[in-house]
C-alpha cells in the first residue's frame, strides 16, 4: 500500500487502519491535539473524516493546534458543529463567524505558552493527538511535515496518538526539523540556543510506541497560499523600514547584518519583508515563526544566510520551487517546535527585531492586532506578543487606512489592546516611520499624527489631541470621545464623522 514504506519501524505497520476506524478513538467531549501551524503540516484525512462523521453522529471536541489550519479543516469541523472550544489561533472565515456569534469558545493565546499550560495542568490534558508525519524512522521517531507547531508536546502529553503518514509530502524534508521539548518546571534548564542556526534537539519526535493507537495514510496535500503582490503602500512601508535600518547601522546601534529578524504573517508582512531583496543588506538571518515566500526569495537573492522557523507557509509556485531545490535550502533552514521558535528567553537573548502587522494603532502607540472595532475577532494574537514583548526592536506596520479610506488605522484610542505602548518601539505606515523610542506619550502622539496618520485624518486627530491635552494627564484622553471613531464606523460605515 502506498506509504507503508515510510513506516520504517516495521513493528508499527500493523497499526495501519482507515481514518473511519481511527476516529472511533475520539469520544464526545475529547480534547484533541492536532498538528498544523500557519496552514502547513496539519493532519488531514482523520480530522476531515471526523467532520463527516460528526454530521450524522453529533459530537463536540476541544480542538488544540499549533496555529491556523489549511484544507478548511476548521471550517469543515465548524460546519459539523463539532468544535466546542478552540485554541490557540485560527484564521478560518467560517469558524470566525461562529466565534463572533458566541457559538465556539475561542481562547486566543500567545503561541509560545500553550504547551506549558497543558504541561502544568492549567489547560485540560490532551486525550488524542493526531500528528502528520513525513515518516516514522527505524527507531520509531515521528518526522513532522511542513510545520512543528505543538506536535512534539501533544505527542508527549497525549493519552493516545494517531499518526497520519503524509504521502503528499516530499520525504526530502526529513532532517530539517530540530525537536527540543523543555522539561517541566522547576527542573528546567536554560534553552541552549545562542545563534539562530543552533540545533539542540533530535530530528524527529520521540514517542513511546505503545501510545501509537493508529496509523492512517494520507494523500491530501497541504493548502497553498495566495500572497498579494507588493503594492505602492507596502513598497513604501518597506522603503521606510530599510531607511530606518540603514540609519541604525550608520549610528552604530545595529550591526551590518542587523541581527535575527522576525516577520509576521499575512500579505503585508510578506510584501514588506521582500523589501530587503533590493536593499544593501547581506548575511541576514531570521529567527521567526512562519517562513513565507519572502524568506526563500531572500535566500535566493543571496541576502539571507539562515532562517529558523516553526512552519513553512508558501504559495503554490514557491512551494514547488522550494521542494525542487530543497538540497540547496536544507542547511539554511530549521523548523522548531513553537515553544522554541517563539520562546521569550531565546528571543530576548538573540536580540530579535520583530516586525508584525497591526489592524490599528493609537496616537500613544498601543496596538490592536486582533479585534475589528474592539469586538469581532479577526484571527488572533498568534506569535506577535511572544516576539513584540521580548524584541530588541519591536516594530508594527499597517496601511494608514482600511476599507477604501473609511477606516483610519491611527485612532485616538485602540478599541482593543494586544500590545501596549510600553512594548512598542517603532510604528510604520506608507506615510512614514515613527520612532517612538524614548518618547513620552505626548511626544509619541505628535509623531503618530504628523508621520503615520493618513492626511485625511490628521486634522481630526490633531483636534482630538489638542482638546485632550487641554484637560491634562500623562496620556491625555477625552474619555467620552476616545472610541467615538469606532462607534461612528459601526453607525455610518465611516470613521470620518466624529461626534
Ligand atoms: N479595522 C477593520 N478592518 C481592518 C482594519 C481596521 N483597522 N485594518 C485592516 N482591516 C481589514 C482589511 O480591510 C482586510 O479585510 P478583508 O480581508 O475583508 O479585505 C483584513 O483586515 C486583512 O488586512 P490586510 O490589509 O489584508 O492585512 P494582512 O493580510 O497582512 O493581515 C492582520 C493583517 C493584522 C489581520 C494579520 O497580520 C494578523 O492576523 N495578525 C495577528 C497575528 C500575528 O501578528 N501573527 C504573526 C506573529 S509571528
Amino acid at each position: 500500500m502506498n506509504g507503508l514504506d515510510r513506516i520504517r519501524c516495521v513493528a508499527l505497520r500493523d497499526k495501519v487502519m482507515s481514518a473511519e476506524q481511527a476516529i472511533e478513538l475520539i469520544q464526545d467531549g475529547a480534547v484533541v491535539g492536532l498538528s498544523g501551524f500557519g496552514g502547513a503540516g496539519e493532519a488531514k484525512t482523520v480530522p476531515l473524516a471526523l467532520a463527516d462523521h460528526a454530521k450524522a453522529h453529533p459530537l463536540k471536541i476541544t480542538l488544540a493546534t499549533g496555529a491556523s489550519l489549511g484544507n478548511q479543516i476548521d471550517g469543515r469541523l465548524n460546519e459539523a458543529h463539532a468544535i466546542e472550544r478552540r485554541y490557540p489561533y485560527q484564521a478560518d472565515p467560517d469558524l470566525r463567524k461562529s466565534i463572533n456569534a458566541g457559538e465556539v469558545m475561542y481562547i486566543d493565546q500567545h503561541l509560545s505558552e500553550m504547551a506549558d499550560h497543558i504541561r502544568h495542568h492549567n489547560l485540560p490534558p490532551i486525550n488524542v493527538a493526531i500528528i502528520a508525519a513525513t515518516a516514522i524512522t527505524e527507531d520509531g521517531e515521528i518526522i513532522p511535515t511542513g510545520s512543528c507547531g505543538n506536535s512534539a508536546n501533544f505527542v508527549e502529553m497525549a493519552e493516545q496518538v494517531i499518526v497520519e503518514i503524509d504521502n503528499s509530502i516530499n520525504p526530502i524534508l526529513e532532517g530539517v526539523h530540530d525537536i527540543y521539548v523543555p522539561k517541566a518546571r522547576p527542573n528546567r534548564s536554560p534553552i541552549p540556543i545562542i545563534h539562530a542556526g543552533d540545533r539542540i534537539g533530535t530530528g524527529g519526535i520521540q514517542v513511546n510506541p505503545e501510545k501509537i493507537a493508529a496509523i492512517v495514510l494520507n494523500d491530501i496535500p497541504d493548502t497553498s497560499f495566495h500572497m498579494d503582490e507588493p503594492d505602492d503602500d507596502t513598497l513604501a512601508i518597506a522603503r521606510h523600514l530599510i531607511q530606518f535600518f540603514e540609519g541604525e547601522v550608520a549610528a552604530g546601534r545595529l550591526p551590518q547584518h542587523l541581527g535575527p529578524l522576525q516577520s509576521g504573517v499575512g500579505s503585508i508582512a510578506n510584501a514588506v519583508f521582500s523589501g530587503f531583496e533590493h536593499s544593501n543588506f547581506h548575511h541576514l538571518e531570521m529567527y521567526s515563526e512562519v517562513l513565507q515566500d519572502c524568506t526563500f526569495k531572500l535566500i535566493d537573492a543571496g541576502k539571507m544566510t539562515f532562517a529558523s522557523g516553526c512552519s513553512m507557509t508558501l504559495s503554490d509556485s514557491c512551494a514547488k520551487h522550494v521542494m525542487k531545490n530543497f538540497e540547496q535550502y536544507k542547511g539554511r533552514i530549521v523548523l522548531r517546535p513553537q515553544e522554541i521558535s517563539n520562546n521569550p528567553e531565546i528571543i530576548r537573548r538573540l536580540g530579535v527585531i520583530a516586525i508584525n502587522t497591526a489592524l490599528e494603532f493609537d496616537i500613544y502607540g498601543n496596538v490592536n492586532s486582533t479585534h475589528v472595532t474592539g469586538t469581532k475577532m479577526m484571527n488572533g494574537i498568534g506569535g506577535s506578543g511572544d516576539y513584540t514583548r521580548n524584541a530588541h526592536i519591536a516594530i508594527f506596520v499597517s496601511k494608514s487606512v482600511a476599507k477604501g479610506g473609511a477606516i483610519s488605522s491611527v485612532v485616538p484610542m485602540v478599541s482593543h489592546v494586544d500590545h501596549t505602548g510600553h512594548d512598542i518601539d517603532v510604528l510604520v505606515t506608507e506615510n512614514g516611520l515613527a520612532d517612538l523610542r524614548g518618547l513620552a506619550p505626548r511626544e509619541r502622539a505628535r509623531k503618530m499624527i504628523d508621520i503615520c496618520a493618513h492626511p485625511d485624518y490628521r486634522d481630526a486627530l490633531n483636534d482630538y489631541f489638542e482638546r485632550a491635552c487641554a484637560r491634562g494627564g500623562q496620556t491625555p484622553h477625552l474619555l467620552e470621545e476616545a472610541l467615538s471613531w469606532h462607534a461612528n464606523f459601526e453607525k455610518t460605515g465611516s470613521m470620518h464623522k466624529t461626534t
